[in-house]
């Protein structure tokens, strides 16, 4: 059911594969007894990128699953004195550790380090390439309220051309048959739905938050990743408000039982209402809570046969 030594992207993935990890995660998230399952394991977080929910969960996940966890910040670590992501990776596997969670600004880095080192690789968000365990977690948070994926409409909304997850969850959506609605300034847009889905068919661009919203099932509102392109795609943050952000009003077009989600941090009042956010139809908080059930499928996946 599983051929796969590392975990770096969901392109990557047929459906059997997706089906499966998350049928684990499924059993993990009914249960989060601490285990012995990974014990004499070792996991080592390299976040060269903030994160509060995918390093946090990674690390529950590990220690859940009786593996040691490790996490190198580069802020203090010798990446600050020039010391490459190779010479890094290579020389925290010479301390005899199982796997590496990168996150990283390049897109392609986990590609990197899978090809030269001889650890398991898990991407934790590389660029605005792949965002796997995102796109997984968020799978399980609809499957289990939805019952399904096949089917659901699903529109992700806001700066899809910087984003890991919109990318990700295209890609994961479409290989299990949900209609995908990618939503968002021309700015803020691929040239075209192939760009961001790699070559998936049957993902549509809009560029009225209210086409992509009317009927949906779920509404998946994202930040605007001002990191990776400065300010110089907005006009201002109240028009691009006014305009992409949802509103009470605004999710009145899509179905009655719609799920709100985001994958966080949330900009409150900028791309989603506040009110919305913990509102009846928000599922954000599930979605972080199936963040640790999803990454301890990955890793007792890839760490039990490694
Ligand atoms: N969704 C997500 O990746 O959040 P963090 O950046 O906090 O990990």
């Amino acid at each position: 059911m599983w051929t796969h030594r590392h975990l770096l992207g969901i392109e990557s993935l047929l459906p059997s594969e997706i089906q499966f990890l998350l049928d684990r995660a499924e059993g993990f998230a009914s249960s989060i007894e601490k285990t012995a399952r990974l014990r004499g394991k070792v996991v080592v977080n390299l976040f060269f990128e903030a994160s509060t929910r995918t390093r946090t969960s990674f690390e529950l996940a590990a220690k859940r699953l009786g593996a040691d966890i490790i996490n190198v910040s580069p802020s203090t670590s010798s990446v600050i004195k020039g010391e490459t992501l190779l010479d890094t990776a290579k020389n925290v596997e010479a301390m005899r550790i199982d796997a590496i969670v990168l996150r990283h600004s390049a897109s392609g880095s986990p590609h990197f380090l899978a090809k030269r080192t001889h650890t398991v690789i898990v991407n934790a968000g590389d660029g605005a390439h792949e965002h796997p365990t995102q796109a997984l977690l968020d799978a399980l948070t609809m499957r289990r309220h939805k019952g399904r994926i096949d089917g659901l409409v699903v529109a992700i909304c806001g700066d899809i051309l910087h984003s890991r997850v919109a990318r990700s969850n295209a890609i994961l959506l479409r290989t299990m048959g949900a209609e995908v609605r990618l939503a968002g300034p021309r700015t803020m847009m691929p040239p075209s739905a192939e760009t961001i889905a790699a070559g998936v068919p049957g993902v549509t661009i809009h560029h009225r938050l209210e086409d992509a919203v009317e009927g949906a099932d779920v509404v998946m509102m994202l930040r605007i990743q001002t990191e990776r392109f400065g300010v110089s795609c907005l006009s201002t943050l109240r028009e691009y408000s006014r305009t992409f952000g949802l509103t009470e009003r605004m999710l009145t077009r899509a179905k009655s039982d719609v799920l709100v989600m985001h994958p966080g941090p949330i900009n409150r009042g900028v791309e989603l209402d506040a009110k919305l956010a913990d509102g009846a139809s928000s599922v954000i908080l599930e979605q972080v809570e199936m963040g640790v059930a999803v990454r301890m499928a990955v890793l007792d996946t890839l760490l039990r046969r490694a």
